[in-house]
């Protein structure tokens, strides 16, 4: 009876250790083990409670969706929690040769590249978009970065209507940044590098643009508060700085209804002499 105590009191101090760290890989694999190892448990202790593979991949499925949830997993990953066993069972019963799997890890690794750590996934600015961010450029020649261009459709839309401005793209991901970079070969305005947009100097941009997630908005803003030259405009598409109020919302008249949200850099904060 102490042996279970002690297990259930492990069990639940490794919960909230992984509850606490947060990080969404190391969350789903415990959420799908200890649904595996609960379905063991419940197998081993009621023989009669699971009598076909089917059964205990459901109840695997059902119980690792609910961990997940527990573990403060976004929303989104429930479907994930739930389809994953399930999936795989089905999988293996295709008969798909090993090297299938491999292929497709590898292309969704080359696509998606570390989401795991930067929680930006892939998903590209529209041409609506792009024309509103035209736009909002100056009316004289500036430099405007867009951090995580993809493969780089907005960046070359902006820099054949602005052949007066420079245009960089910084992207880490192999494949996005490998079609960015060849398909802006002949547009000497337009740069692709490959990189962490995190590492790169943005002191000489006037304007960036920025398509990523809720998640980086905070540290992204603060970042270019001290890096940009004051009256320099971040256009972020659909993520807004917490805290921030943004100096403009443009509404994009496109399907998915578009917002761009502005900020100007503030002046630099003057010391106050005594
Ligand atoms: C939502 S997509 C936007 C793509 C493009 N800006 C557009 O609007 O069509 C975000 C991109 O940022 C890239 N990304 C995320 N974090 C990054 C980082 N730290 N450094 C470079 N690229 C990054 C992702 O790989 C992804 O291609």
């Amino acid at each position: 009876m102490s042996n279970r105590i002690l297990a259930a009191g492990l069990g639940y101090h490794l919960l909230m250790r992984v509850r606490r760290s947060a990080h969404p890989l190391r969350q789903a694999l415990l959420a799908q083990l200890a649904g595996s190892g609960l379905v063991g448990g419940m197998a081993y202790a009621w023989p009669g409670l699971v009598v076909a593979l089917w059964h205990a991949v459901l109840l695997q499925a059902v119980l690792a969706a609910l961990i997940g949830q527990q573990l403060g997993a976004p929303r989104w990953w429930i479907p994930l929690h739930l389809g994953f066993l399930p999936a795989v069972l089905l999988a293996s019963q295709l008969k798909i040769a090993a090297g299938w799997y491999l292929a497709g890890f590898v292309l969704l690794l080359l696509v998606y590249w570390r989401i795991d750590r930067s929680q930006v996934p892939l998903y590209l600015s529209n041409a609506e978009t792009a024309a509103a961010v035209a736009d909002l450029l100056p009316a004289s020649p500036c430099r405007v970065v867009d951090l995580g261009c993809g493969h780089g459709a907005l960046l070359r839309h902006l820099a054949r209507v602005r052949p007066d401005c420079q245009f960089v793209g910084v992207e880490h991901a192999p494949l996005p940044w490998l079609w960015a970079w060849l398909a802006a070969r002949g547009q000497d305005n337009l740069q692709i590098r490959h990189g962490d947009f995190w590492q790169v100097s943005l002191a000489s941009f006037d304007v960036v643009y920025a398509f990523l997630s809720p998640v980086p908005m905070a540290r992204l803003y603060a970042l270019l508060k001290a890096q940009l030259p004051p009256g320099s405009l971040l256009v972020s598409n659909s993520f807004v700085v917490p805290g921030v109020a943004a100096d403009a919302q443009i509404k994009v008249a496109d399907q998915r209804e578009t917002q761009l949200h502005c900020y100007r850099m503030p002046p630099a904060r003057q010391e106050i002499k005594a």
